[in-house]
Order: C-alpha cells, then sequence, then structure tokens
C-alpha cells in the first residue's frame, strides 16, 4: 500500500467518523429539543394538578355519586382529585375544608356553595389564582369561575307540575324541606319553584311547610305531627333526599299511606325501593355522576384559559314505578345507574 492510498484510506475513515458523529450529534439535539419544548409548553402535564372537591356529607349517596364522576375524569385526564367533605351535613366544618384547600394552594376548587358564608372565601381563592367551581349549589354573587348542577327553581316547578299531572289538580299539600333559611337557599329554589307551578291550580292548597335539616328522623317527626295536625293532608312534597322517606315513615305509623302522594328528591336507594313499593309516587332525578365528571373537564378548560359558560345546567327530571327498567323493577337499583 503506497503513501498515497494509506492517505485516502484515513480521509475516508475520517469521513465515516465524521459522518457518524453528525448523525449522533443531531439525534441528540432532536432529543434536548424534544425535551426542553416539554419543560416550557403552557400545556403542563396534566398529572401535576392536584383538585378539590369538598362536597356536603362525604358518605352520603348523593354525594358519593359526584364524586364517582369527579373520579371517572380523574382517570381520564390524569388528574388528581381529592374528595371530602364532613361526615355529617355541618356548614362550619365544610367552609374549614375550603379554608384548608385555599391555604394548600391545589390547582383548583369544586366546592357545593351551601349559603353565603362560602362567598368571601371562594372570592378569596379566586383572586390568589384558584380557579373555583361551584356544584350542586351555587353561589351566584362571588367570583367563582362556574356553577355546574340542577337548575332548582326548575326541578321544583317539575315536581308542581308532576302533582297536579298526578293527583288530577286535586290535593291538599305539605311541603318537608331541608331549610327555609338562608343556609338552604337550594331548598326555597325548589319550594319557590313547586309553589309557582301549584298557584294557579284551585284545586290544590299548601296547608303547612316545615324544616327537615337534611335529616330523615326530622322528616318524620315533622310529617307526624302535620299528619295530626292536619286531617286533610292527601299530599307530600319532600325537597331533599331524605325527607320522602321520613314522610313514609310517619304516614305508616299514623296508618295513613294509602290514598297519600308522596314527591320527594334524588333516586337514591331508599327512595327507589320506596318508589317500587307504591309508598313514594314520584323522584325528581338529578345527575350527581354527571356534576362530578363534567366539574374536572370545566376545570381543566379554566385553567387553560379557554372561555367557559357561568352556568352548566344538569338535567333533572321526573320518575314514577312505570319509569324503572322491568329487571331493576325487581332488583331495586336506581333506574340510570
Ligand atoms: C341536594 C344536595 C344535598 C343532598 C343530600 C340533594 O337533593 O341536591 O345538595 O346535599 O340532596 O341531602
Amino acid at each position: 500500500m503506497n503513501r498515497t492510498t494509506i492517505g485516502y484510506t484515513i480521509l475516508i475513515v475520517l469521513f465515516i467518523i465524521a459522518v457518524g458523529f453528525f448523525f449522533y450529534f443531531y439525534q441528540q439535539v432532536q432529543v434536548y429539543d424534544k425535551k426542553l419544548k416539554e419543560a416550557t409548553s403552557t400545556d403542563v402535564p396534566l398529572s401535576t394538578y392536584h383538585f378539590v372537591l369538598i362536597g356536603e356529607e362525604v358518605d352520603h349517596e348523593y354525594w358519593r355519586l359526584v364524586s364517582e364522576g369527579a373520579k371517572k375524569a380523574e382517570a381520564t385526564y390524569g388528574v388528581i382529585v381529592e374528595y371530602e367533605g364532613p361526615k355529617r351535613s355541618n356548614p362550619e366544618e365544610q367552609l374549614k375544608l375550603l379554608d384548608m384547600a385555599i391555604k394548600s394552594k391545589v390547582d383548583g376548587i369544586i366546592v357545593q356553595a351551601l349559603n353565603e358564608q362560602f362567598t368571601p372565601l371562594i372570592n378569596g381563592a379566586v383572586t390568589n389564582g384558584i380557579p373555583v367551581i361551584t356544584v350542586d349549589t351555587d353561589a351566584p354573587g362571588s367570583l367563582r369561575d362556574a356553577y355546574i348542577g340542577t337548575d332548582n327553581y326548575q326541578a321544583g316547578f317539575l315536581a308542581g307540575k308532576a302533582l297536579i299531572e298526578d293527583t288530577n289538580g286535586k290535593a291538599t299539600v305539605g311541603i318537608i324541606t331541608g331549610g327555609t333559611g338562608q343556609a338552604y337557599q337550594q331548598h326555597q329554589l325548589r319550594v319557590q319553584g313547586f309553589k309557582d307551578a301549584v298557584d294557579k291550580v284551585e284545586g290544590i292548597n299548601i296547608v303547612a311547610i316545615a324544616e327537615s335539616n337534611l335529616k330523615r328522623v326530622n322528616a318524620e317527626a315533622k310529617a307526624y305531627k302535620m299528619l295530626t295536625e292536619h286531617e286533610e293532608i292527601s299530599a307530600f312534597y319532600g325537597t331533599s333526599s331524605l325527607d320522602g322517606m321520613g314522610v313514609v315513615a310517619a304516614a305508616k305509623t299514623l296508618k295513613r299511606q294509602d290514598n297519600l302522594y308522596v314527591i320527594t328528591f334524588d333516586t337514591v336507594e331508599g327512595n327507589i325501593q320506596l318508589l317500587k313499593n307504591g309508598d313514594i309516587d314520584a323522584i325528581v332525578e338529578q345527575e350527581p355522576f354527571e356534576m362530578g365528571e363534567k366539574s374536572i373537564a370545566i376545570m381543566l378548560d379554566i385553567i387553560k384559559g379557554k372561555t367557559v359558560n357561568d352556568i352548566y345546567q344538569t338535567n333533572s327530571s321526573i320518575i314514577r314505578k312505570a319509569d324503572l327498567p322491568t329487571e331493576k323493577n325487581s332488583e331495586g337499583g336506581s333506574p340510570h345507574d
């Protein structure tokens, strides 16, 4: 091999090494670039988002459905949703949970705004950059980013229309409601909607209204008192999940359940059983699962700076025994579970 050949061979080898280095570094630059883009992207990986959902009563069937909806969205979007609430309905404790969520600087809060005391805390969270969605019960005067839940006035109106239809426009009505004070704005709306629906029907008269404070035993005691004081009562309207069950228990004790019309809120298991037995005649069904699921999607839109609606209304409808699917009729589950 002469010197020229050796020279060419060295050159070719060097060329191949250079090309190899070029491709190697080119690839490294591409990888680095990709990593840099990911790190500086405004689309922060979703798994870093940590949201808190605060309901009225952590183990209540209705609130468990809200949390199950949120948990489904948690899996879909790869976010973390912490579900919290008092053991028993307790607005003070709920406010403390809200305060703690704000202090721990979570990425978003979904809260049932039970009463006006929630407004200053919600406003504090939003002005400090934590988006807030109210769920099930709104705080319309607050700075919350959006509300998702039932139109409670409309749901009450639907209940009134169902009662008119089912009683052929003739009924003497007792109302058992969660509460009438400012702590129960949602129930006030449900009562107002109902009253407005039956108002112009001559044969329908509301003769009494009492508060259950969302407790079944209170609903029973109040219904018992009403039934003894008003022999003429032929129908009851309950505005919270447990009111209908309390009414039925009182009516059974007084042997007044026959020919007594009962309409109440929420397709929780106890109400479905009574609907099947014929002790409850109609239920106003809400969509708690959907409230929970959608609230997470809306929260992510807010964080990404998308324009969101002020109010997202979930459906409410009337369920009667005939609406229960046949197999559920014999098993006793919720018509929509
Ligand atoms: C209401 C919720 C309440 C639940 C349990 C539902 O009808 O929409 O606000 O927490 O009943 O009482």
